[in-house]
């Protein structure tokens, strides 16, 4: 006997619509998708019972005829594309023709639209993918689609919808994310009548982007274009200390088409950099423009993700333009804490990639000096002025236009990081002999990561020697490490490098932030006044002075005005 069986038609569409519509936000993804295609500059959506009860989206667009109307609640059916080729260069956002009937399939729905040819317009209505009337009616140009009692036919679906409120704010965030890429339409919610978003049209994005990131991010907005053959990446960036623990502010659109994306992602979190601290998203708004026949965006049903052919160069350019946003400050302690440019990672690896570190062998001067100044009274400065430490651990500085407090921590850990960085780059690594090598006792896995690695580590001027056991001599270290612990700093470095293999840069730069972390002066360490003078002078000259290499921030400013609003001096 058989067992397989066709599935009744109605089944098989709301098999179907259960994959593009699981509540009424996706219901309004669509609805406003066919309206932005149909070329509409005014859409209006109301909803009922956070859309639950009604979703109504009323749009001036190019609108349709009697016939496309009763085509277009037919499955498979779209004026978008033609052939299967056509597939491969989507312009709009609708392809599939699938979206009208299975909101039809799973709704009370009705469709009031007429052209800018007719005299009139017509009404359709379908409840549960059956056809029930179409008439003549009154109406304007553009098209009103309705979707009332959504999933009154699939009970089980019905359930899992959330609270009222739930819904309601998923509705306005498909509004908002769906809003941005195009300020030139004016989109409006309507709530039981009442109006709950109105986004204006407007002659870009910024003033969208206070309703989406809150007005303190939008203010501080970066901004930075780029265009390469066949590509243009514009980026507005929130400086990284409204970073987020979680990625649901960074909204990536790939030809205005809201996405998910893990590479365009990783893209901008490179180029952050240093930015950010490990764990941390950045509040951002990445549009990419590509030519379509060059992205594949029939991935997945609802078309939130898209595959690019070229995701290399994608990476590349959108690092690079996330990177180049952040100005380069002339004056560290007057701009506000804000990134400078940083390292071009592809420079950087030119210069990993030559293994022979010329080495200086301890009697020359040192290529930097990062220990602060000790001679009192030797500095004249000018620019800030510490004033005082406070617990042994920030630095207190008056500047002209208020407070500076430092991380004297992390602002030396920088001034270690990029110091030995520049030394790697030149090639002018100095390294100091231990007078005595230095005995280490290790556990088996580190042992064993150990002796993977020994031969990249002495590279960078760390000599470890097997002694035999789980025992290490350590017989050199870079001369710019000082008043190190040896002992948690190579438990540190093993730990970091792990037994994988990692590629040059990462390995680098890894050896890079245990060296900083563990040669920088600790914090609770009490310093003398021209100490403080000379770390701020050399944090000045740093590529990145705001942050710590593992994305801490350094330096906090508070204004007078800030101090004096704080004193009620000014109101
Ligand atoms: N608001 C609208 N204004 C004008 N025409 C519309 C509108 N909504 C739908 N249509 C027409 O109905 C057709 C079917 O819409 P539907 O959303 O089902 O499919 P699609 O947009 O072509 O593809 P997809 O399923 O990928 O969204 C569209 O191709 C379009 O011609
Ligand atoms: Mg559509």
């Amino acid at each position: 006997m058989n067992t397989i069986r066709v599935l009744p038609e109605k089944v098989a569409s709301q098999i179907a619509a259960g994959e593009i519509i699981d509540r009424p936000a996706s219901v309004l993804r669509e609805l406003i998708d066919n309206s932005i295609d149909a070329e509409a500059n005014r859409i209006v959506v109301k909803i009922e019972k956070g859309g639950k009860a009604l979703i109504r989206v009323t749009d001036n667009g190019l609108g349709m005829s009697r016939d496309d109307l009763l085509l277009c609640v037919e499955r498979h059916a779209t004026s978008k594309i033609e052939t299967a080729s056509d597939l491969y260069c989507v312009k709009s956002f609708g392809f599939r023709g699938e979206a009208i009937p299975s909101i039809a399939s799973v709704s009370r729905m009705q469709i009031i639209s007429r052209t800018k040819d007719q005299l009139s317009g017509h009404r359709l209505r379908i409840e549960g993918g059956k056809l029930i009337a179409i008439e003549e009616t009154g109406a304007p140009t553009g098209t009103t689609v309705e979707a009332k009692s959504l999933f009154f036919n699939m009970p089980a679906r019905r359930k899992f919808l959330r609270a009222i409120q739930t819904e309601r704010d998923h509705v306005l965030d498909v509004m908002v994310r769906a809003g941005l890429p195009f300020s030139r339409i004016n989109f409006r919610v309507e709530d039981a009548g009442k109006t709950i978003l109105n986004l204006a049209a407007s002659n870009g994005p910024l003033p969208r982007l206070a309703t989406l990131m809150g007005r303190d991010v939008a203010e501080s907005i970066i901004e930075k274009k780029e265009k390469v053959e066949g590509l243009s990446v514009s980026v507005y960036l929130a400086p990284s200390e409204f970073a987020r623990s979680r990625g649901d502010r960074l909204f990536i659109y790939i030809n205005s088409r809201y996405v998910r994306d893990r590479l365009v992602t990783k893209a901008v979190m490179e180029g952050y950099g240093q930015r950010l601290m490990r764990g941390q998203y950045p509040q951002a708004v990445i549009f990419v423009e590509i030519d379509p026949s060059k992205v594949d965006v029939n991935v997945h049903p609802t078309k939130q993700e898209v595959r690019f052919h070229d995701s290399r160069s994608i990476f590349q350019t959108i690092a690079s333009t996330v990177e180049k946003a952040f100005p380069r400050s002339t004056h560290t302690f007057t701009a506000s804490a804000q990134g400078n440019e940083n390292f071009s990672q592809q420079k950087f690896a030119a210069s990993v990639s030559e293994p022979a570190w010329r080495y200086s062998q301890g009697d020359g001067p040192l290529p930097h000096s990062t220990k602060p100044n000790m001679e009192e009274g030797s500095l004249v400065r000018e620019g800030p002025q510490p004033i005082g430490q406070l617990r042994g651990t920030y630095i207190l500085c008056q500047t002209k236009d208020g407070l500076l407090m430092v991380d004297q921590h992390a602002a030396h850990e920088r001034i270690v990081y990029e110091n030995l960085k520049k030394d790697f780059q030149t090639s002018q690594i100095a390294v100091q002999i231990l007078l005595v090598p230095y005995k280490l006792e290790l556990s088996i896995k580190e042992k064993n990561t150990v002796l993977k690695k020994m031969d990249r580590l002495s590279h960078y001027g760390i000599e470890l020697e097997h002694f035999g056991g789980n025992t290490f001599l350590l017989r050199s270290v870079p001369a710019l490490l000082e008043n190190v612990e040896w002992n948690s700093f190579i438990t540190e470095l093993i730990a970091e490098l792990g037994e994988d293999k990692t590629d040059e840069i990462r390995f680098l730069d890894k050896t890079l932030k245990v060296m900083a972390c563990h040669g920088a002066i600790r914090a609770g360490h009490n310093m003398t006044q021209n100490e403080m003078a000379h770390l701020l002078e050399q944090l000045e000259e740093m590529d990145l002075p705001t942050n710590c290499p593992h994305g801490r921030p350094i330096i906090k400013h508070l204004t007078f005005y800030e101090i004096e609003k704080m004193f009620k001096r000014v109101v």
